[in-house]
């Protein structure tokens, strides 16, 4: 039997609801499959902060550092919340950020999914969604604005200054480049390569890297696209993406489009690998205005641990009974408020509803050999 010891990172927020629903279908993985899970919650961002003076405390890292892998919730606080907060004690730059950093998570994929049925969902036009839309969004997660050097001050005319630096070397870009082609070439190898080599410097090394490590993928297609084209594109044509890679910042802001074009940013977990670490969380924020009702969408928390079982333990069929449950639970009409529009027809449920439909489903899967 394996066992894998897994440190949960509730988080803030809608952070702990939606995690008890993925805690329910990892305790399912487990009766199914000759694996046992030692499941270690810990505390993370905000919620740390009040209860241990630090956002990322000591406990924390050791419990991270001992595990096979890491599922995290979102973190983070409203506008006004946050200011209690000292800014770099603040979750998303005293937790999450070194999180990243501690375990050097370069490769954050974010999937884009939403199968034909489902068209109902999304903002976009039926004819626009066509077949569906399946994108991977690979985001450099470790370098660029987000972990450059940083300045404030006052400059000799005396007004109040900031300076960021958009930082990259070669190997950090070369690095996320192998981890694009490989999963181009798992897929219909065809990649979307993002930049803005027409104004930024960075993008023109990003560019002769990407081409460097394209020689050793000759059977990838590799398309060149400015980040705000392709930010038109994703609405106009999402259909004519498949995998896409792009750096730190342009990952964050194309992300969230991504999460727009499904309908809601409760659709989109994601996985972040580092060499010899992974994390997994969704990739929407705390969500503090609907904290506590039961009604967010744990989707994103589920889909997060079904990517954890493919790449941290290589469950990959339990981790495709995990995704086709939930596309059942939608499939029979079922959804949360944030998908379900009024007028739609849709069986609205609740989180816990949402959770207890995919561990049923679940349940009705082939057990794997
Ligand atoms: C994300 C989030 C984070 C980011 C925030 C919470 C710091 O928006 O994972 O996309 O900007 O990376
Ligand atoms: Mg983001």
């Amino acid at each position: 039997m394996s066992k894998y010891k897994i440190a949960l990172l509730d988080g803030d927020g809608i952070g702990p609801e939606i995690m008890v629903e993925a805690v329910k279908v990892l305790r399912l993985v487990e009766q199914r499959n000759d694996v046992e899970f030692e499941l270690i919650h810990t505390p993370f961002g905000a919620s740390a902060y009040f209860e241990c003076g630090d956002p990322f405390p000591e406990q924390t890292k050791k419990v991270c550092d001992e595990a096979d892998a890491i599922l995290k919730g979102p973190i983070g606080l409203n506008h006004e919340d946050s200011k209690k907060i000292p800014v770099d004690m603040q979750p998303e730059r005293g937790a999450l950020l070194p999180l990243r950093r501690r375990y050097n998570t370069y490769a954050n994929f974010r999937p884009v999914f939403l199968p034909q049925g489902l068209a109902h969902f999304s903002p976009l036009k039926k004819e626009i969604i066509g077949d569906g839309i399946d994108i991977m969004i690979i985001r450099e997660l470790v370098g660029g604005l987000y972990f450059g050097e940083k300045e404030t001050g006052v400059n000799a005319q005396g007004l109040r200054y900031v300076k960021e630096t958009l930082e990259y070397d070669e190997l950090q870009i070369r690095r996320i480049a192998i981890v694009a082609f490989n999963t181009a070439m798992k897929r219909k190898k065809v990649l979307h390569n993002i930049h803005k080599s027409n104004v930024l410097k960075s993008s023109v090394l990003w560019n002769e890297v990407m081409d460097e490590v394209g020689k050793d993928y000759p059977e990838v297609k590799v398309i060149n696209i400015l980040v705000d084209a392709a930010a038109t594109y994703l609405c106009l044509n999402p259909g004519q993406f498949d995998v896409m890679v792009m750096e730190n910042m342009f990952g964050d802001i194309l992300s969230d489009q991504g999460g727009g074009i499904l309908g809601s940013l409760g659709l989109m977990p994601s996985a972040c690998l580092g060499d010899d670490k992974a994390y997994y969380e969704p990739s929407h924020g705390s969500a503090p205005d609907i904290a506590g009702k039961n009604i967010a969408n744990p989707y994103s928390m589920i889909g997060s641990v079904a990517m954890m079982l493919e790449m941290s333990f290589g469950m990959e069929q339990e981790a495709k009974n995990v995704w086709h449950a939930m596309q059942s639970v939608f499939a029979q009409g079922f959804s949360t408020p944030d998908l379900s529009k009024p007028g739609a027809g849709v069986k609205m449920i609740d989180t816990q509803g949402f959770g207890d439909l995919v561990v049923e489903e679940l349940r009705k899967m082939p057990l794997v050999k």
